[in-house]
């Protein structure tokens, strides 16, 4: 919605809501404490990192927990943005011209709604990956298996706790490769940053880029374009 005093300034549209935005940040934010204790873990020579938590003592105990704060995180990010992630003939159609989207010729593209299907893809990626990456932490860490022991009456052997940690590892080798991919997106698609931080994008960005969305948010009546009055 916008209000605006300049009738030159650009039209905001609302594309996320405070709780939205807070929501994904908690997730973002616990995905790179993540990355960095999960990497001062997989190889001796990026132990250095474990400074970052005090030492190598308080990674093994925290990491697990700040995966459970990740996996809420994602769980309700994922049940909020699903209505719009599902997927639509037209994401076929839009990766068919992926040509034309990596030389940001737009004219040639079907009208988007919220998601084109570069977003969908790593929205569903990362779904199936969070499960995982959240079983296999399960069946490596210690207060994990002692739950499922007693709760399931599960002991997990030795050969699954290594196939636990090598699924572990590939799995979250993938999420990171996905998530560079993400903010690449998010940096290069010029005016998409500001969506996640003030929460708004302008009218151009709307049309250039998820047109149906936008229209949709004009026929909806979220999208005025205030003129000042005389008096303002
Ligand atoms: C820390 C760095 C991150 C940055 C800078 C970032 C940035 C952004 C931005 C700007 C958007 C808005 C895109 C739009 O509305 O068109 C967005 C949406 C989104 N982000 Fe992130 N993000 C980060 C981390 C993550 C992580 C770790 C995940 C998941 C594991 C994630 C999942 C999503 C999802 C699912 C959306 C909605 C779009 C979609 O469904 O694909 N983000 N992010």
């Amino acid at each position: 919605m916008s209000t605006q005093s300049d009738p030159g300034a650009p039209v905001k549209v609302r594309r996320y809501s405070g709780s939205a935005r807070l929501n994904h940040w908690i997730m973002a934010i616990s995905f790179v404490l993540l990355l960095l204790s999960g990497l001062s873990l997989f190889h001796p020579s990026l132990f250095f990192l474990s400074g970052f938590f005090g030492g190598g003592a308080n990674v093994r105990w925290l990491h697990p927990w700040i995966g459970l704060v990740f996996a809420t995180g994602f769980f309700l990010l994922f049940l909020r943005f699903l209505p719009a992630n599902l997927p639509e003939r037209t994401d076929f159609t839009w990766l068919g011209r992926i040509g034309h989207v990596l030389a940001g010729r737009d004219e040639y593209l079907p009208e988007v709604g919220k998601y084109n299907a570069g977003q969908k893809m790593v929205f569903w990626s990362q779904a199936i990956l969070v499960p995982i990456l959240l079983v296999t932490g399960f069946g490596l860490w210690t207060p994990g298996l002692e739950f499922a022991e007693q709760t399931f009456a599960f002991k997990a052997t030795m050969d699954q706790k290594r196939l636990a940690a090598l699924v572990h590892a590939i799995a979250a080798v993938t999420a990171i490769v996905i998530w560079i991919i993400h903010i690449y997106a998010a940096i290069w698609v010029r005016g998409t940053m500001g969506a996640m931080t003030r929460g708004t994008v302008t009218g151009g960005w709307g049309w250039r880029h998820h047109r149906r969305w936008l229209k949709d948010e004009v026929a909806d009546g979220r999208v005025e374009n205030k003129k000042p009055s005389p008096a303002e």
